[in-house]
C-alpha cells in the first residue's frame, strides 16, 4: 500500500510562481509515490477572514484551477475543499478536548499572527478562539485520513510537530495504536524571490501569477532588480550581484544559457534591458502549457466544480470510516 500524503493550501485566490516551484510542482511528483489527499482550507481562512468572504468562493475556483493547470491530476490524487467534509469539524472537537491549551499557545506562527492582527485597527484585532485552535483544526486536516507524511513549508513544521504530540496524546489517553504520527516533508519554499528581491507574496505586490497572460509577465520581468551597481549596459556586470534577474535565469535557463549569460554580463556585452527580454520570454515558454490549461479550465467552471465534487465524495468515504473507528474508541454513543 502507498504511503498517504494530506497537504493543504489556503484559498487566496490566483496563486503565483512561488506557489508554483515551490508547492505545486512538488505535489505534482508526489502524486506518482504516494497516495495523495490535495485540499483548499477555506476553514483556514475564516480564522482571519471570517468577514471577508465575498471572494471566498472565487478564491477556491482559481487555487484549484491554478493546481490542476500545473499537473496536479484528480486521477491520481484526490483534490476537496476542507468544508466539504464536515466529518473533520467533528474530529477537530475530539481533538480540542484532548489539546492542552498551552501547547497551542506556545504555537510560533500563532504569536506572529497575533502581532500582525495586533498592529491592525478595529474588530480584527482581537484573537479569536477559532484562530487559537487553528494548529488543532490543522491536526484535524491531517488525522483525518492518517497521512504518513505532510508536504510544508518550513513555517508550518512546528505544526506537524503539534500534530504528532496530539496524536500521541490520543493513542494514551484512549489506549489505543490508532494514529500515526505524520512526518513533516519540507517544500521548497525559498526557490524564487519576488521581482524587488523579497520573498515572493500576493500583498507584496511583486509576484508573477500562474495566471499571468505572456504580456504582462514580461512586462513585469522587466521590473526586476539587476545588478544595482551597473550604470551602462556596456559597463561589466556582475551577475552574482544580480539579485534577481540571474536568480531567475539559474531557476528557468539550461547550464548553457546560464553560463553564456554569466560570461556575456561579466565582459560588458549584454544589456540588462535586453537580457530581461530574453528572461521573460523564457518564462513564458515554460508557463505557456500549464497557462493554456488554465484557460481551458477557466472557460469550463463546472469541469473544476465536478473534480471538486467527486474529491469531496472520495475523501468523504474515507473521513467516515476513520470517524467511525474514532468513535468507538472515545466511546461515544
Ligand atoms: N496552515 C497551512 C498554511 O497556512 C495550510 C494547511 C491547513 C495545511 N491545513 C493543513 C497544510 C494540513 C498541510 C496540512 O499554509
Ligand atoms: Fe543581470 Fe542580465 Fe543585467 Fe547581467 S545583464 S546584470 S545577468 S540582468
Amino acid at each position: 500500500m502507498q504511503k498517504r500524503i494530506v497537504s493543504g493550501m489556503r484559498p487566496t485566490g490566483k496563486l503565483h510562481l512561488g506557489h508554483y516551484l515551490g508547492v505545486i510542482d512538488n505535489w505534482v511528483k508526489l502524486q506518482n509515490d504516494f497516495d495523495c489527499y490535495f485540499f483548499v482550507a477555506d476553514w483556514h481562512a475564516l480564522t482571519t477572514k471570517y468577514d471577508k468572504t465575498e471572494n471566498l468562493r472565487q478564491d477556491i475556483l482559481d487555487v484549484t484551477m491554478d493546481w490542476l493547470a500545473c499537473g496536479v491530476d484528480p486521477e491520481k490524487s484526490t483534490i476537496y475543499v476542507q468544508s466539504q467534509i464536515p466529518e473533520i469539524s467533528e474530529l477537530h472537537l475530539y481533538l480540542s478536548m484532548i489539546t492542552p491549551q498551552n501547547w497551542v499557545e506556545r504555537d510560533p506562527t500563532l504569536k506572529d499572527m497575533a502581532k500582525i492582527l495586533k498592529s491592525k485597527e478595529g474588530m480584527a484585532s482581537q484573537i479569536n478562539y477559532g484562530l487559537m485552535g487553528y494548529p488543532v483544526l490543522m491536526t484535524a486536516d491531517i488525522l483525518m485520513f492518517n497521512a504518513d507524511f505532510v508536504p510544508v513549508g518550513i513555517d508550518q513544521v512546528a505544526h506537524v510537530e503539534l500534530t504528532r504530540d496530539i496524536a500521541r496524546r490520543f493513542n494514551n489517553v484512549y489506549n489505543c495504536n490508532f494514529f500515526n504520527e505524520p512526518q513533516p516533508k519540507l517544500n521548497n519554499c525559498s526557490l524564487i524571490c519576488g521581482l524587488d528581491g523579497n520573498k515572493m507574496g500576493k500583498s507584496f505586490n511583486n509576484d508573477i501569477k500562474i495566471s499571468d497572460t505572456a504580456e504582462i509577465t514580461a512586462k513585469k520581468v522587466m521590473s526586476a532588480i539587476t545588478d544595482r551597481s551597473r550604470m551602462r549596459k556596456d559597463d561589466p556586470g556582475h551577475p552574482d550581484e544580480c539579485e534577481v534577474a540571474f536568480k531567475y535565469w539559474k531557476i528557468f535557463g539550461n547550464e548553457n544559457e546560464i553560463e553564456t549569460i554569466r560570461c556575456e554580463c561579466e565582459k560588458g556585452l549584454r544589456g540588462c534591458a535586453d537580457c530581461k527580454r530574453q528572461l521573460g520570454a523564457k518564462i513564458n515558454e515554460r508557463m505557456a502549457e500549464i497557462r493554456e490549461k488554465r484557460k481551458y479550465y477557466e472557460e469550463k467552471p463546472e469541469v473544476v466544480q465536478n473534480i471538486l465534487k467527486d474529491g469531496a465524495e472520495k475523501a468523504r468515504k474515507e473521513a467516515k470510516n476513520i470517524l467511525k473507528e474514532i468513535r468507538s474508541l472515545i466511546k461515544m454513543y
